[in-house]
C-alpha cells in the first residue's frame, strides 16, 4: 500500500547540499532528506581535491572572484561570483565547526599569521586556497554532516527514495504555482508514496552519467533538472558540461578520478613517449583551467592515435606522494600502478554540469516553494567553465542561504492539505526491461560520440534525431509500465540529454567547455541559454 506523508521540509538528496540545508533548518522543524540509493551515493563521497574559499591572510576575495571569472569564459555572474567568495569563510568555519578533520599544515606556527589549515592548488586558482582532507575530502565531509543529522531527532534519513516528479498546484489543477511535495518511489516496498511539505528542495546532483565515461558515481542523472523542467522551472547554460581531464585508464577501474591536485602539487602530464604538451597549448600548462586541459589531451590523443596520456608526479618524494595522496596511490597500486615510480594513464571523463535550473541567491527556482541548490542548480557562478573546488563551496554557501530563506518565511507557508496518491491504476509490470537497458546505453554512447568536448552542428543534428526517437520510445514505455529506478533515471536522463543538446544547438560560437567545430570563434557578447518549458 503507498502511503502519505507530511513534512515541513522536504530534501531530496543527501550530499553536500541537501545536508547542509537541512542541518541549517531549526530542530522544530519536521524535515525528510531523502537519497535514491544509500545516502553516500551522490558525487560528495568521492570529491577529492577539496573546497576553494579565501582563507590565507595573503589571498583574497578579489583574487578569488578573477580567477573564477577568468575560468568561466566571460559568462559568469559576477554578482553570483562574489557572493559566493565572499561567504566563503564562514561556509568553512561552519564546517569546521561541525567536526570536518581537514588536513593541517604540518609547517604551521603559533605566531606565523598564517592558516592553520593545509591549502593546495588546482588549475585556474593563482593563490593556494583549497582546503581538503588529504585527497578524499568529499568522504570526510559527507561521513562529519552525516554523523551531525544522525544526531537531529528531527531529520529523517530515507534510503532508497526516488523522487518521481514534484507535486504542483499547477498539476493536480488548483489555482497557483506552488510546489506542495513529491512522488516518491519506495524501492524496499515498490509502491510511489505521497510527501506533502511545505518547502520542498531538489539537492540532487548533477547529470554526467549522461556519457558513456564518467567520473561520477552512478545516480548523477539529472533527476532533479529534469523534475524541475517538467514542474515549469526554467533552466540554463546546459550544454556546458565539464569533462575531467584525468580519470584513471584502466579496464577494471570504473569512473575513477585522479585529482587535479596533483597537478596543483607538481604531476606533469606527458605524451607516450614522456614528452610534455601542455606548454604547447596555455602559458599555464599543467594548471590551466579544465576546459583547456581536456581539449588539449583530447587532442593529443585523436593526433596521435593513442588511449591515453600519462600524469606523472614520480620526481616528488615518495613519503610526500604516499601522505597527501593516499587514496589515488592505494587506488592505483590494486591496478599494480605504483604513483611513487610509473606515470598514471590518465584520460578525460565527463565530471561536472555547469548548468542547470535557473536560481536566485537563495536558491528560488521559478516555482514558488521550490528550492534548487548544489550541483542540480544553475546560480551563475561556473560560467562557461566551473573552476576545480568551487562546486562543493556553492554547495555549502546556497545550501545555507536556502536554508536561511526558508527559516525567514516559516510563518507564512501552511501545510498543504491532503494530496491525491500515485496513481497506479493503468499501468502493468513491464516485460521487456532489455527496452531500458538498450536506450540507456544508446543514449550514453552517441552523447559521448555527439555531443563530447569537441562538437559539431552535424553531430548536434544527429543526436538530437536520436534523443528524440527515445524520448518518444520512453514515454510509451512510462504511460504503459510500473515506474522502476532504471526507468525513472532513463527518463530523467533522456529528458537531461535533449536540453543539453538543444542548448548546445543554440550556441553559435565557442566558449568555455562548448567547443565546436563550424563556430570556433567566440563572440563579442556572452550569453546565457535559458529554455523556458512552454
Ligand atoms: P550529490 O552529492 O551528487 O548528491 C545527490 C543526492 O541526490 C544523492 O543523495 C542522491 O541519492 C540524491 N538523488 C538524486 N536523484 C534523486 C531522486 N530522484 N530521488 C531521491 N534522491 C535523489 N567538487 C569540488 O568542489 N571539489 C572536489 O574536490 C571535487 N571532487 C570531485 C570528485 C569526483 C570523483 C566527483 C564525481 C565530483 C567532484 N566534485 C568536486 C564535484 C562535487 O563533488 C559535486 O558537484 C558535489 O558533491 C555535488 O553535491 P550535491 O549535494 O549537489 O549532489
Ligand atoms: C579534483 O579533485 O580534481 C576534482 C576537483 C573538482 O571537481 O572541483
Amino acid at each position: 500500500m503507498s502511503q502519505q506523508f507530511q513534512h515541513d521540509v522536504l530534501v531530496i538528496g543527501s550530499g553536500a547540499a541537501g545536508l547542509s540545508l537541512a542541518l541549517n533548518l531549526p530542530s522544530h522543524l519536521r524535515i525528510a532528506v531523502l537519497s535514491k540509493g544509500d545516502l553516500a551515493n551522490g558525487s560528495t563521497f568521492w570529491a577529492q581535491g577539496g573546497v576553494a574559499a579565501v582563507l590565507d591572510d595573503t589571498d583574497t576575495v578579489q583574487s578569488h572572484v578573477e580567477d573564477t571569472l577568468n575560468a568561466g569564459g566571460g559568462l559568469c555572474h559576477e554578482d553570483a561570483v562574489r557572493f559566493t567568495v565572499e561567504h566563503s569563510r564562514e561556509a568553512i568555519e561552519w564546517l569546521i565547526e561541525q567536526g570536518v578533520p581537514f588536513t593541517r599544515d604540518e609547517h604551521h606556527g603559533v605566531d606565523d599569521g598564517g592558516f592553520e589549515f593545509h591549502l593546495t592548488r588546482e588549475g585556474g586558482h593563482s593563490h593556494r586556497r583549497i582546503i581538503h582532507a588529504a585527497d578524499a575530502t568529499g568522504a570526510a565531509i559527507f561521513t562529519t554532516l552525516l554523523a551531525q543529522a544522525r544526531q537531529r531527532p528531527n531529520i529523517e534519513l530515507l534510503e532508497q527514495r526516488v523522487a518521481v516528479d514534484l507535486i504542483t498546484e499547477r498539476r493536480l489543477g488548483l489555482p497557483g504555482e506552488r510546489c506542495l511535495g513529491a512522488y516518491v518511489l519506495n524501492r524496499n516496498s515498490g509502491e510511489v508514496d505521497t510527501f506533502g511539505a511545505r518547502f520542498t528542495v531538489l539537492a540532487t546532483g548533477g547529470a554526467a552519467k549522461v556519457y558513456l565515461y564518467t567520473s561520477n558515481p552512478d545516480g548523477a542523472c539529472g533527476d532533479g533538472i529534469a523534475m524541475a523542467w517538467r514542474a515549469g522551472c526554467r533552466v540554463a547554460n546546459l550544454e556546458f558540461n565539464q569533462f575531467h581531464p584525468t580519470c584513471l585508464y584502466h579496464p577494471q577501474a570504473k569512473s575513477f578520478l585522479i585529482t587535479e591536485a596533483l597537478r596543483g602539487e607538481g604531476a606533469l602530464l606527458r605524451l607516450p613517449n614522456g614528452e610534455r604538451f601542455m606548454p604547447r597549448f596555455d602559458p599555464r600548462e599543467e594548471l590551466a583551467p579544465r576546459d583547456i586541459v581536456a581539449r588539449a589531451i583530447d587532442h593529443e590523443m585523436k593526433r596521435l592515435g593513442v588511449d591515453c596520456v600519462y600524469l606523472d608526479i614520480t620526481h616528488k618524494p615518495a613519503d610526500f606522494i604516499k601522505s597527501h595522496f593516499p587514496t589515488v596511490y592505494e587506488r592505483c597500486l590494486t591496478f599494480g600502478i605504483d604513483i611513487t615510480r610509473q606515470p598514471i594513464p590518465v584520460v578525460p571523463a565527463a565530471h561536472y554540469t555547469c548548468g542547470g535550473v535557473v536560481v536566485d541567491d537563495r536558491g528560488h527556482t521559478d516555482v514558488p516553494g521550490l528550492y534548487a541548490i548544489g550541483e542540480t542548480s544553475f546560480t551563475g557562478l561556473h560560467g562557461a567553465n566551473r573552476m576545480a573546488s568551487n562546486s562543493l563551496l556553492e554547495c555549502f554557501v546556497y545550501g545555507r542561504a536556502a536554508a536561511a530563506d526558508i527559516r525567514a518565511h516559516l510563518e507564512q507557508i501552511n501545510m498543504p492539505s491532503a494530496l491525491p496518491c500515485w496513481d497506479a491504476s493503468q499501468v502493468t509490470d513491464s516485460d521487456e526491461d532489455v527496452i531500458i537497458a538498450h536506450n540507456w546505453d544508446e543514449l550514453r554512447r552517441f552523447m559521448w560520440d555527439y555531443v563530447g568536448i569537441v562538437r559539431t552542428s552535424k553531430r548536434l543534428q544527429r543526436a538530437e534525431h536520436r534523443v528524440r526517437l527515445l524520448l518518444d520510445e520512453i514515454d510509451e514505455f512510462y504511460s504503459n509500465y510500473k515506474v522502476s529506478r532504471d526507468l525513472i533515471e532513463l527518463r530523467n536522463l533522456a529528458q537531461v540529454a535533449e536540453l543539453m543538446i538543444r542548448s548546445a544547438m543554440q550556441r553559435k560560437e565557442s566558449r568555455g567547455l562548448h567547443y565546436t567545430l563550424d563556430y570556433p570563434g567566440m563572440l563579442p557578447e556572452a550569453k546565457d541559454t535559458i529554455l523556458s518549458p512552454v
